[in-house]
């Protein structure tokens, strides 16, 4: 059995991993935290992770004036992508104060701040949405944090309107597995990974209906070989400081994780995975 996974566990992570991803920012020129999706058009990391919002977002139908929900929003590029882009006005959440603070300061650079606003508030309760009250629940690696994806999804239900509709990209098992390199990435990035079958049928049960699933994995490939590079070499530098106390533990079970992810899309053990779906 899984152990549950406590937010707290999950936000300190993120603070931890916080100087990494600022390293990635600067190549990428902003601040998504989600892996690149590489094609003729998107060769550079920034493209590519633009790109990653882009499809998402095409194939939710984003519509000018629609009422977006970004869960787990990180530093709010998604929320400002979809206002800018398609006219929509968002409400992004998080749990982590960081990234809210992040995202905050990014919508009030954007310009389109007026369309963006921000809660901490846990997925799996949305607390701060009313019912009925989104066109869209979008989310971009967030749900594989999740411990109880039937209770995100029954909350996503919960806030959208009768027409309204989910999607999500993240990275899912594509089958059951006891590989230990799964339980190992797990514990070091507080992921929690279901099978891909799996999230379709708790999609199912909770009452989603026209659900569609994109395997987008070939796009990836080159985000996920170039977080490995900087892993491989980040790891035996971070070993050497973590001595004099200047790299945790948890940032150096990350850097290993980030390597064995590509590992784990390489032998066909993960698949990264566009989902949508009709309320
Ligand atoms: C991989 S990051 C992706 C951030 C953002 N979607 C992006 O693409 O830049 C995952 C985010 O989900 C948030 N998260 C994890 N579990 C959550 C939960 N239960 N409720 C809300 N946010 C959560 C994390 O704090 C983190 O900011």
């Amino acid at each position: 059995m899984t152990r549950d996974l406590d937010p707290e566990e999950v936000e300190a992570i993120y603070d931890d991993l916080a100087a990494t991803y600022e390293l990635e920012w600067r190549r990428r020129d902003h601040r998504s935290m989600h892996l690149g999706y590489y094609d003729e058009d998107h060769q550079e990391p920034g493209a590519a992770a633009t790109n990653t919002m882009r499809l998402l977002s095409e194939a939710a139908g984003i519509e000018s004036g629609e009422r977006v929900l970004n869960i787990g929003c990180g530093a709010g590029e998604g929320a400002v992508w979809n206002a800018r882009t398609h006219g929509a006005t968002v409400l992004g959440v998080d749990i982590g104060d960081h990234q809210l603070e992040l995202a905050r300061e990014n919508a009030r650079e954007s310009g389109v701040g007026d369309r963006v606003s921000f809660a901490r508030d846990d997925f799996h309760e949305l607390s701060s949405v009313p019912d009925d009250s989104m066109d869209v629940v979008w989310g971009l690696e967030a749900l594989s944090h999740s411990p109880d994806r039937t209770r995100a999804l029954e909350q996503a239900r919960r806030v959208l309107v009768a027409d309204g509709r989910v999607a999500f990209t993240d990275i899912f098992l594509r089958s059951e597995t006891d590989d230990e390199r799964i339980r190992e990435t797990e514990e070091a990035l507080g992921l929690r990974l279901g099978t891909i079958d799996g999230f379709e049928q708790t999609l199912a049960e909770t009452g989603f209906e026209g659900v569609v699933i994109d395997d987008k994995t070939d796009g990836i490939r080159e985000s996920t070989a170039s977080r490995r590079q900087f892993a491989r070499l980040a790891h035996p530098v971070g070993r050497v400081l973590g001595l004099a106390g200047l790299v945790t533990e948890r940032q150096l079970a990350a850097f290993r994780a980030s390597s064995l992810i590509h590992e784990l899309v390489e032998d066909d053990v993960l698949g990264y995975y566009l989902v949508t779906a009709d309320r």
